[in-house]
């Protein structure tokens, strides 16, 4: 067991026997799916995810005494449409690996992975109206959009190196942090917690979420293969430009190696100077601190929540966020 493991196995434990039953909804779907799906399903929905956004989902549904089943519930479908997400994203990305495994898109070609994309999408949205709860599935529907405008802001802004910091944070919410902001928003409004705690959760998940896709974007120029279980220095590949190529790019713009390679020069050597150069320089460092203003943000919207051993958890799944290598 890595030690990365145990810390998240610490902060899962208020919600770990809800968590069984999110695992046991996930491998319903599968065994309930035709079987031509079953096994794509399983690799999918099954595979070593790190199960942060239903942790969340659940965590912020233990602030008022409300029926634990529609969390569970809400927890599954958060997972299942992150889960289509990645299928999709895998797919739009050209990845070859995730979580240490092939794709779904470089195993099956992209017209699988789209069709597969779509069906664990739909049933995300089929669990979500098992809540009944019509403001939990309008949000849940606004969030599909909002992932959706930020996959293709990130198409549309490809091979582009005058992104603003605006617009950076702008992509990064509609792409990742929409997801986290709905999981605690929806587990606390299934609860049936007060508007102030739900305001209150909200806002924890939409700082989490960024500080997450920072932290996302940093490892792909610090981390290694490994560590993260997908090859690193991917998204400038991709002409995808993040948070520490933004700040290499204003810290040296001359003759600076991102803008070379987005103009089709020396592509691999630049990619590769590029990665070197913002290990060098201190970017790394700069863009953790930017993370690390989401990550207490994320801390000071809940700072008004009962102190509870839930409470406790989520604060240290903010710091894990950042801390993590995977
Ligand atoms: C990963 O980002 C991708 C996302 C967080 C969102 C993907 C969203 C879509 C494909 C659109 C909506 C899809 C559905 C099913 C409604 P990344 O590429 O930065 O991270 P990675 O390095 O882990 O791939
Ligand atoms: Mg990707």
């Amino acid at each position: 067991m890595t030690h990365q493991t145990t810390t998240i196995d610490l902060i899962y434990q208020p919600v770990r026997e809800q968590l069984v039953e999110v695992e046991k909804q996930l491998r319903n779907l599968v065994s309930q799916s035709h079987p031509s799906i079953a096994g794509l399903l399983g690799q999918v929905a099954g595979s070593p995810g790190k199960r942060l956004r239903p942790a969340v989902t659940l965590l912020a549904s233990r602030f008022h005494e409300g029926d634990g089943e529609l969390p569970v519930i809400m927890a599954a479908a958060v997972e299942l449409l992150h889960v289509a997400s990645l299928v999709h994203d895998d797919t739009v990305d050209n990845a070859a690996v995730r979580r240490g495994a092939a794709t779904i898109s470089s195993m099956w070609g992209d017209n699988v992975a789209v069709l597969l994309g779509d069906y664990v999408f739909a049933s995300s949205a089929v669990m979500v109206c098992d809540t009944n709860n019509v403001h939990v599935i309008r949000r849940f529907a606004e969030t599909i959009k909002e992932l959706s405008t930020g996959e293709l802001m990130e198409q549309f802004g490809a091979y582009k190196w005058d992104h603003t910091l605006e617009e950076y944070k702008e992509r990064i919410y509609n792409k990742t942090a929409s997801l986290f902001r709905t999981a605690a928003e929806s587990g606390a409004i299934l609860s049936g917690a007060p508007d102030e705690t739900v305001r209150a959760l909200n806002s924890y998940g939409y700082n989490v979420g960024m500080a997450f896709q920072i932290v996302d974007d940093i490892l792909d120029y610090d981390g290694t293969e490994e560590e993260v279980g997908k090859p690193v220095g991917h998204d400038l590949l991709e002409g995808t430009l993040t948070l520490p190529g933004m700040l290499l790019i204003e810290r040296f713009p001359e003759d600076n190696p991102i803008i070379n390679m987005f103009q089709g020069k020396d592509v691999e050597d630049n990619r590769r100077r590029a990665l070197d150069m913002a290990r060098a320089s201190g970017v790394i460092d700069d863009a953790y601190d930017v993370a690390r203003q989401f990550t207490n943000a994320a801390a000071a919207a809940i700072q008004n929540l009962p102190d509870t051993s839930e409470r406790g958890s989520l604060l240290e799944l903010a710091s894990y966020v950042v801390e993590r290598r995977r």
